[in-house]
């Protein structure tokens, strides 16, 4: 029996990864900058053993159906491979979330796991090599290997494309994104389709790219310069391009919804009224608002104005993947 156990806190980009050049090795075509955060994690541990006769998934506590088990086993044998070790495992995974509001990540999920399966099958990754491997789980969990602020370099094989924390002088400690959570009654399109649809479709995808190389300097500037309103400006320009390219796909989609846009407004309302705040979006109808921690309260309070607080969630910096100890196996 081998076991590994490990915790990976979630990430939200600044800028955003969205496409890829190569979707078996997931290697990105920006590069694309992000913030690990406090507020939500995953632990998950793996035992392998040569007395399982396949592979199971329990996410919080439930046995997954045979889908979501196969995504699981795909990245499973990319590590059995590298540790030469062949044999099936148990995982079990656990999301920490304030709120029942399905914001599992599959950043934080698949960062845990690749974390756990370096533990188990004695790989010895360095952080580098930890990124990697995430990076084959969900592109996105590459940078969930460290906490902070976080570059994905984008490369051009398997071995040049990892995430790197970016120098900042701890300014990340001060602060804060909000989450404002968007009931989605729509049908979802995951971010892994969203984003092919748009590569092969989009008639803006060129011109988002040219801007994400632009805008990745510029937040790059913005954090050398402790400078909060240009890194909040890059943040909020960069979600609205890459979301335009999703209304140009073929067929043309969106993650908006009305109450998204009625976040999205109360931002920028609030800061017109002279609050330092900027937001963001994924693929999915939730809203993310950037500012500093001294600001923080004064903005939730304003929040509350417009949004139950049950929907409000206030996240710091989080700390990169961290090796946990296995419960007793049974
Ligand atoms: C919009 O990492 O979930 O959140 O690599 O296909 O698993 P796959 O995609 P994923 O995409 C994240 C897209 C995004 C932007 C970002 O996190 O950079």
């Amino acid at each position: 029996m081998h076991n590994g156990k490990a915790r990976a806190f979630t990430n939200i980009a600044l800028i955003k990864y969205w496409g890829k050049k190569d979707q078996q090795l997931i290697l990105p075509m920006n590069n694309s900058l992000s913030l690990t955060l406090d507020a939500f994690y995953t632990e998950t541990s793996v035992s392998f053993s040569k007395d399982y006769s396949h592979d199971t998934f329990y996410l919080d506590d439930q046995l997954q159906n045979e889908k979501a088990t196969q995504k699981i086993s795909h990245f499973l044998d990319l590590a059995r491979k590298q540790a030469g070790v062949f044999e099936h495992a148990i995982v079990r995974s656990q999301n920490f979330v304030p709120t029942a509001a399905g914001l599992a990540s599959s950043a934080s999920g698949l960062a845990a796991l690749a974390g756990a399966c370096n533990v188990a099958l004695g790989l010895n990754l360095t952080t580098k090599n930890l990124s990697r491997l995430a990076r084959r789980g969900s592109g996105s969990a590459c940078r969930s290997v460290y906490g902070g602020f976080v570059e994905w370099e984008k490369g051009n094989s398997d071995q040049t494309s990892y995430a790197s924390p970016v120098a900042s002088h701890h300014w990340e400690d001060d602060l804060a994104m909000i989450f404002i959570l968007i009931n989605d009654k729509t049908k979802d399109v995951s971010s892994r389709n969203g984003m092919q649809r748009t590569v092969d479709t989009s008639l803006y995808y060129n011109d988002w790219l040219k801007a994400a190389n632009i805008d990745i300097e510029k937040a790059r500037t913005a954090i050398a310069n402790q400078d909060f309103q240009a890194l909040g400006e890059v943040t909020e320009a960069n979600c609205l391009k890459m979301h335009a390219t999703t209304l140009a796909a073929n067929p043309p989609f969106t993650y908006w919804t009305p109450d998204s846009l009625k976040a999205m407004n109360k931002v920028q309302a609030m800061r017109q009224a002279g609050q330092n705040c900027y937001f963001t979006m994924d693929a999915g109808p939730n809203v993310k608002i950037l500012c500093q921690k001294k600001d923080s309260e004064t903005i939730y309070r304003e929040l509350q104005k417009d949004f139950p607080s049950h929907q409000l969630i206030m996240a710091h910096a989080g700390k990169g993947i961290e090796t946990l100890e296995m419960e007793v196996a049974k």
